[in-house]
């Protein structure tokens, strides 16, 4: 099953809490985000991730979350989910945008999953 969790220019491409907590349905099994998004450079509020920390902290243990954080680079102080919920996210970053040379992919995965989440062999 996939499901759209949505951002919109009228909510100044923040998720609403509404968004947010499509992610309580544990047939949800990740979710695959861009923040800052792309082309806006708008990066998630506070408030927000906080919300999906506080989700995956309680009632969803079990939810992966991929982070393009490819964007960061162009926003002041940003701060990764990686950075508040490092136990379920897994950080996706390439360097093409910090050094200006787009397709010239040199990428980095990062995570520090809890044991319950390690893919089993
Ligand atoms: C948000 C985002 N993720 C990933 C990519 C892909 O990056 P790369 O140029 O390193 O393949 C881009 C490139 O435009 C991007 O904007």
């Amino acid at each position: 099953m996939i499901i759209d969790v949505k951002q919109s220019e009228e909510k100044d491409w923040q998720y609403t809490d509404t968004e947010i907590e499509k992610l309580a349905d544990p047939d949800i099994k990740a979710f695959f985000l861009v923040n800052p998004s792309n082309p806006s450079s708008v990066s998630i509020a506070e408030e927000s991730l906080q919300k999906i920390a506080d989700l995956v902290q309680n009632k969803r243990k079990d939810l992966i979350l991929l982070t393009d954080d490819l964007y960061g680079t162009f926003v002041n102080g940003f701060r990764s989910l990686a950075a508040i919920a490092p136990q379920n996210t897994i950080l996706v970053y390439s360097y093409s945008k910090y050094f200006g040379a787009t397709g010239k992919t040199a990428s980095a995965i990062e995570s520090a999953f809890t044991d319950s989440l390690r893919l089993k062999e």
